[in-house]
């Protein structure tokens, strides 16, 4: 797995106001959508293109443009929806998908309760929204999911992520052929006994959208 981990002031400034349990849901929302955004330019770096002329007013100018198919974005509901706006600023044309899964707090085992995707997935570049990479069982079932439709480079964007996490996501993907990428805003410094990131910034769904 090829791992990028954001590391430019801005990005952690956002970052910090976010984590500080002050921090009220309008303005968690609205860091996160800024911090996706900035975590997406990343993301993209390898996006398919193709070469494309256009004329100017002065002369042709050689460009590209986004391949077809187009990239698949996949919110993990229901914390990852909050990522949507932030990603699709930046490829307004991009499909997306949806996948919810929830984690059973107990077992910390992650299972699929509803979604909405292509059947098909095969040579479409796919990129998972999902704020908090922890145990990774969340990401591993839905990486999972994608694969088994013929899906074979995912991207995922985490706004922070446990080490616990992504030992997990390798281990599971080891030697399958995939190509896998994360792209972070923090690699923070572990899980707590409840499976939750420390320092971390806590319930990431119960901050974007309160406790229902
Ligand atoms: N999910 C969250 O929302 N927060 C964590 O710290 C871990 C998993």
């Amino acid at each position: 797995m090829k791992i990028h981990v954001a590391n430019h002031p801005l990005i952690t400034h956002k970052l910090t106001v976010l984590r500080d349990e002050n921090t009220k849901s309008p303005t968690f929302r609205q860091l996160v959508e800024e911090i996706v955004t900035l975590l997406a330019y990343e993301a993209t770096r390898d996006v398919k293109t193709i070469p494309v002329t256009v004329k100017t007013p002065v002369a042709n100018a050689e460009g590209l443009a986004l391949a077809k198919p187009r990239p698949v974005v996949v919110p993990i509901l229901r914390a990852g929806l909050g990522m949507l706006e932030g990603m699709v600023k930046l490829i307004p044309t991009a499909e997306v998908g949806f996948l919810g899964m929830v984690r059973d707090e107990k077992t910390l085992q992650a299972s699929t309760y509803a979604n909405r995707l292509p059947e098909d997935l095969q040579g479409r570049q796919c990129y998972v929204l999902d704020p908090m990479l922890a145990t990774g069982g969340t990401l591993i079932a839905a990486m999972q999911y994608l694969f088994d439709r013929g899906a074979t480079e995912v991207t995922a964007i985490t706004i922070l992520s446990a080490p616990e996490g992504i030992k997990a996501v390798e281990e599971a993907f080891e030697g399958k052929g995939y190509n896998i990428n994360l792209v972070t805003g923090s690699l923070d410094t572990k899980l707590n006994e409840k499976g939750y990131i420390v320092p971390g910034l806590g319930d990431a769904g119960d901050r974007l959208y309160g406790v229902v």
